[in-house]
């Protein structure tokens, strides 16, 4: 029999969720990502076509929530406590003896759970759906992240299975960030300059503040739960039977854990895993010993911070102390410097440890280390072992600093106000890989027939040294590459050729200027018309051999050429700093010739529509689009605007002259009704846009 579409999109909303549950509460991912959004892009067509079917429980409407303003402050039902801890046995002796004393009992059951390091949150349910998602915050009042943590995938947005359908509750656990996002996370910051979260704690902490979900989601945090709270009886009064009711109703409830009803069982539990804790993906930093039964907890009671009935037992924190033999700079993909310890090989924790990132300068000034310096290394839950300080008696360390590059030599770049280095001489070989694999992306020039895996081959062979080489690869040459045959060789010079009129905006944004996005590539390459119109307003050639990298926003014509950058909507100091280095150093120079020298176009792309000039029927009108459109894209919108020559712009000014206002608009239609400027809902818009473009036609 024939699936209706209703059916089939009930039927979409059920995998998806068990493809999640799969994936981030069980770790057994049955489906690949690809056939995953395969099934996601279905559900999205057909909620497009039906609106009215969609809930807020559908997978589609984990980022959906306009962009709080601010937090909002709520009182917990009951207080977050924290946990009394320790690190010594004989203290979780002391525990366990008065806990059975107070009760007048022989034995107790507990449950030991890995005490997780990120940061506390509780949930409530209503009628089975999430409906508000509060901070731990001060334990009586926290800040309402609903809109956050229905981001976090593997939190059912609606319980479905299990004792915990259609029943009101609450959850309570631990957001984190897993160890490799973390990292991940790390170097994007290090990359943009700005400052690295310490750990995944403070990562997870700073992402659940952001006010963008949009933003939250790209953090990839877990939840991980650990107690219910519930009114009335439909599950059982043991911690061990919550737990078990909260895996049936798919939530992700912490792992391991066991019972345990005497305290060696209890140890037995913590040795285990304080030898297992560096496989798991997040940190923990000890085990949580609670006293199992709701009744038995009540009537040990609390202090003012702290339950009678529970205690964390902590892993202790692995050290080592050795020699950092000297500070060695590694330079990343986007130029971005990193000071790396390299030290004198120690054992710690059951690994080798011979080099550790040290993040930046301000870093290693709070740290006060330097070569020939004896430092202490630590590896508390995180896999990578941290240089915390220095061994007690030894003197402050001097390190200086690199002022070049240590891949290439030139100059290295310090905004102001970041606390990272630099190098941004676009032919440094350890950026070059990378720099390459951007200009021939799909966002970029979109050279057809060379990946990421070329890129390498033809850096490995020496084909290339910055961008513009890719331009003089002969066919011969590339037919002599390892693995390439006669139609990839073509195929690649072809797809070489054939980009060299992808236009201006590709080419501004291929170039990597930092900061540069393809957005600001749009409205520069719309302002200039030509590469070259660019490059003379930031420099004018005589000041070409007397610019070098130190400080030259401070020159005088560096000044004048970011004053004249900043007039142009959408460039603030930020990019305009960074537009007039690039263009201050000769060998970024020396690839835009080569560039030129082969034929790229410089200009707009011969291919492109007829020229919008000023007769356009929006030329010279300023419009900012806000929130979605049902009938269109932001992406279709933009270009169908675009091709009657408004300017489209994201941010709304006093000399904004219409703003489009979709579903669920935030701020900027706030700011557009304070300014007064013409706002159009979706019906006025549409009926305008079609006037306009016939207007066009006529
Ligand atoms: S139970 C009143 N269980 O530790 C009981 N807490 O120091 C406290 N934590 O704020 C909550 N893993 O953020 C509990 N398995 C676990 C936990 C855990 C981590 C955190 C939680 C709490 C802090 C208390």
């Amino acid at each position: 029999m024939a699936v209706t579409t209703r059916e089939r999109y009930e039927e979409l909303i059920r995998d998806l969720e068990k493809h999640d549950y799969k994936y981030y509460v069980l770790a057994q991912p049955e489906i690949s990502d690809e056939h995953y959004d395969e099934l996601y892009r279905e559900l999205l067509d057909i909620e497009k076509q039906h609106p009215n079917w969609v809930t807020s429980s559908s997978p589609s409407k984990r980022v959906g929530g306009r962009p709080a303003e601010g937090f909002v402050t709520v009182r917990h039902t009951r207080p977050m406590m924290s946990l009394a801890n320790t690190y010594s046995f004989a203290e979780v002796q002391e525990f366990e003896e008065r806990v059975r004393r107070e009760l007048g009992l022989e034995k107790v059951h507990y449950t030991c759970e890995p005490k997780l390091d990120g940061v506390a949150v509780t949930l409530h349910y209503k009628q089975g759906r999430f409906h508000l998602g509060v901070t731990r915050g001060d334990g009586r009042q926290g800040d309402d992240i609903t809109a956050n943590l229905r981001t976090v995938r593997g939190i059912p947005l609606e319980v479905r299975d299990g004792p915990g359908v259609q029943q009101d509750f609450e959850v309570r656990g631990e957001v984190v960030m897993n160890r490799k996002d973390f990292v991940e996370l790390s170097e994007k910051r290090e990359e943009q300059g700005q400052t690295p979260f310490a750990n995944p704690r403070n990562a997870t902490a700073g992402s659940l503040k952001l006010l963008n979900p949009q933003e939250v989601r790209k953090r990839k945090l877990r939840l991980w739960v650990y107690e219910l709270l519930i009114e009335g009886d439909w599950v059982g009064d043991r911690q061990d039977e919550r737990l078990v009711a909260l895996e049936k109703m798919h939530f992700p409830v912490v792992q391991p854990w066991t019972v345990a009803e005497t305290v060696h069982e209890i140890d037995a539990f913590w040795s285990g895993l304080a030898a297992e804790r560096s496989e798991f993906p997040h940190d923990m930093d000890g085990v949580v010993v609670k006293v199992a039964d709701r009744r038995m907890r009540e009537e040990l009671g609390t202090t003012a911070k702290t339950p009678r009935w529970a205690m964390a037992y902590k892993f202790r924190a692995q050290k080592a102390t050795t020699l950092l033999r000297e500070i060695t700079h590694q330079v990343g993909r986007t130029g971005a410097v990193t000071p790396v310890a390299e030290l004198e090989p120690v054992q710690l924790a059951g690994s080798t440890i011979k080099r550790a990132t040290l993040h930046n300068e301000e870093e290693i000034q709070r740290l006060g280390i330097g070569p020939n310096i004896q430092v202490v290394l630590e590896k508390a839950g995180d896999v990578i072992p941290k240089v915390t300080g220095r061994a007690p008696g030894e003197p402050k360390g001097v390190y200086e600093p690199p002022h070049s590059c240590p891949e290439c030599g030139e100059p290295l770049l310090k905004p102001e106000g970041e606390v990272i280095r630099r190098c941004i001489n676009v032919a440094c070989p350890a950026m070059l890989r990378g720099r390459l694999k951007h200009f021939v992306s799909r966002g970029a020039m979109d050279i057809d027939g060379v990946g990421a895996m070329t890129v390498d081959l033809l850096v490995d062979h020496k084909l290339v040294e910055d961008p513009g080489d890719l331009y003089f690869i002969t066919y011969e040459q590339a037919a002599n590459l390892p693995g390439f045959a006669e139609v990839s060789a073509r195929k690649l010079v072809q797809g070489i050729e054939a980009s060299k009129d992808a236009g201006l905006e590709r080419l501004i944004f291929a170039l990597g200027v930092r900061y540069v996005g393809s957005g600001v590539a749009r409205v520069l390459a719309r302002k200039f018309g030509h590469l070259d119109e660019l490059a003379d307003a930031i420099i004018k050639p005589k000041l070409l051999q007397t610019l070098v990298a130190d400080d030259l926003s401070s020159t005088e014509q560096g000044r004048a050429a970011m004053e004249e950058l900043t007039k142009i909507d959408e460039i603030g100091p930020r990019i305009a700093e960074s537009l007039v280095e690039f263009f201050s150093r000769p060998r970024n120079l020396t690839v835009i010739e080569k560039l030129r020298k082969a034929g790229v176009n410089f200009g707009k792309r011969h291919g492109d529509a007829g020229e919008k000039g000023p007769s356009a029927p929006l030329a010279g009108t300023r419009i900012v689009l806000t929130g979605s459109l049902d009938s269109m894209s932001r992406q279709e919108a933009t270009e169908r605007l675009e091709a009657l020559g408004a300017n489209v712009t994201s941010s709304v000014s006093s000399r904004t002259d219409y703003v489009v206002a979709g579903e669920a608009a935030g701020a900027k239609l706030t700011k557009a009704q304070k300014l007064d400027v013409k706002i159009l809902r979706e019906p006025a818009f549409l009926d305008k846009l079609s006037e306009w473009e016939s207007a066009g036609k006529a």
